[in-house]
């Protein structure tokens, strides 16, 4: 199964993505968790990335691109993968489709004033699970690795801002692209987390 996760900042992607990839056993490509790695190490695409990503802006095409073929081609992608992140504009996506024949695109939509409070009060793991603060009972640990739970650099109000906008301007095209690709099918993200999980299941059998 090749799938790519659509949506934008706080919509519910890499909650989502995580539990879709153990369910159908892929391996869950995620664009900016490979960035957060990157930065993290301290690599040279770490330190670009971090410009880019400090601002809310996307980090340039060609350092991107590059990086997804190469994850694309490793062993584990080749009976399927769930993209996370990636494309986010018109460009990636026309990269990407002379590559690999990606066969659904799930767009989750999420009222956009819903989404600052989703990303400004959302807690991290390195495992890569999300929380948020309404919900963690003041817990500080990952339930499921036990992992300190810390915020990424990128969740404050003011880099949020910047990133809608660039969803809106740059990613939300691929809406357009993917509909007329036949590929497209939109989920409504604005239920309870395993509502929309089961949501996503139904329209993929
Ligand atoms: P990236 O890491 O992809 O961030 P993003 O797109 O801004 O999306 P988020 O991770 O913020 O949101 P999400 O949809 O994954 O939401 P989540 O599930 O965590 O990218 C970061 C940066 O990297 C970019 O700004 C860019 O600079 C760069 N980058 C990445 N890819 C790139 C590319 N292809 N090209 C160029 N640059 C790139 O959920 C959010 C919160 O909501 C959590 O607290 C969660 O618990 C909660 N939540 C989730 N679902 C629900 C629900 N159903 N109900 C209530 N709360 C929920
Ligand atoms: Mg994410
Ligand atoms: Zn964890």
């Amino acid at each position: 199964m090749k799938i790519i996760l659509l949506g934008a900042p706080g919509a519910g992607k890499g909650t989502q993505a995580k539990r879709l990839a153990e369910k159908y056993d892929i391996p869950h490509v995620s664009t900016g968790d490979i960035f957060r790695a990157n930065i993290k190490n301290q690599t040279p695409i770490g330190i670009v990335a971090k410009s880019y990503i400090d601002k809310g802006q996307l980090v340039p095409d060609e350092v991107t691109v590059e990086i997804v073929k190469q994850r694309l081609n490793e062993p584990d992608c080749q009976k399927g993968y769930l993209l996370d992140g990636f494309p986010r504009n018109v460009y990636q996506a026309e990269e990407l489709d002379k590559i690999s024949n990606v066969e659904k695109v799930i767009d989750i939509e999420v009222d956009f004033t819903k989404l600052l409070k989703r990303i400004t009060g959302r807690r991290v793991c390195a495992c890569g699970e999300s929380y948020h603060v309404d919900f963690l009972e003041g817990k500080t640990e990952c339930a499921r690795c036990g992992g300190k739970l810390y915020q990424r650099a990128d969740d404050n109000e003011a880099t949020v801002n910047e990133r809608l906008s660039v969803y809106q301007k740059q990613t939300a095209p691929l809406i357009d692209y993917y509909k007329k690709a036949g590929k497209l099918v939109v989920i409504d993200g604005d239920k309870a987390i395993d509502e929309v999980f089961e949501e996503i299941v139904n329209k993929l059998k």
